[in-house]
């Protein structure tokens, strides 16, 4: 549930960063969040380690479809990766807090990066369904900021967070060396859950966005504010709405997430792998 005072959310988040320290041993250093299509990475890296979200304090079991309910832990090379295998969207109306906490947990756990997932609706007919991107910047269009309210207790950061580089440079290098083809475009988070109109669409290309979707913009929000390094890649599991002249559909997301599932699942596995080298290398 939303809570009143900033100094709760992170307190939770405190707690939550405990319990998973505690359960799985030891500190982690990525924490990444496995949406629609890319779950498949956690069986690529044989995550055997795993809790329920619900044993974690704060963690609410994604109602989204696709989503999972679980924490895995891998090691990756020398990093210790926590995979979430499903987050929390604010349109399952629990708040912005919420939608981040598993951000916050991680950050408390000792996370310095996070690798954020999605399936995103597509506006470049030239990129077509089942294109993989990375994110290079994005547009908030939700209306929600996670550093709305009190400021974060000390030692955080106050709430007027530096976002010129939210999605870092590095990773970007990395992960396109790792697969060239990646396209890289400008991701516009909505609110959801319902999909765009057309005429939102024709709006958002004019803004600059090259992908639509209903997650990552928070989560990347508050990682930054936790002075953690963002990776996002979208999976563009439909062209957006009115421009292929056909309906969106939720069953439409899922299907092309599953056709993709191997691939991308792959993907990411080798991305973590060469974030682990190069850090080495820092
Ligand atoms: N819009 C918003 N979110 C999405 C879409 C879309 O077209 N496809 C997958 N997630």
């Amino acid at each position: 549930m939303e809570t009143a005072y900033a100094s709760d959310a992170y307190d939770l988040a405190k707690r939550a960063a405990k319990a998973v320290i505690h359960k799985f041993g030891g500190a982690h250093d990525v924490l990444a969040v496995l949406g629609s299509g890319w779950a498949h990475a956690a069986s690529v890296l044989d995550a055997t380690n795993e809790i329920s979200v619900t044993e974690i304090p704060g963690f609410i079991k994604p109602s989204a479809i696709g989503h999972g309910g679980t924490l895995k832990s891998v090691t990756v090379g020398k990093s210790r990766v926590l995979l979430l295998t499903g987050r929390t969207h604010l349109y399952e109306g629990h708040g912005v807090n919420s939608v981040v906490h598993a951000v916050r947990t991680a950050a408390f756990s000792g996370c310095k990066t996070l690798v954020l997932t999605n399936a995103a609706g597509c506006l470049r007919e030239d990129w077509g369904v089942g294109a993989t991107a990375l994110i290079s910047d994005h547009i908030n269009l939700t209306g929600f900021s996670p550093l709305t309210g009190a400021d974060a207790p000390a030692p955080l950061h106050g709430r007027f967070v530096d976002l010129t580089d939210a999605y870092s440079a590095r990773l970007r290098a990395i992960a396109k060396r790792v697969d060239p083809t990646l396209h890289e475009g400008v991701y516009m988070g909505f609110h959801g859950p319902h999909f765009e109109t057309p005429a939102e669409i024709r709006a958002a290309r004019v803004w600059g966005a090259d992908l639509v979707g209903m997650s990552t913009v928070m989560e990347t929000i508050a990682a930054r504010h936790m002075n953690m390094e963002v990776l996002a890649l979208s999976l563009a599991t439909n062209l957006a709405a009115g421009i292929s002249g056909e309906k969106l559909s939720g069953d439409e997301v899922l299907a092309i997430g599953k056709a993709s599932a191997s691939r991308v699942g792959g993907l990411l596995a080798e991305i973590l792998k060469q974030i682990d080298l190069e850090t080495e290398k820092k």
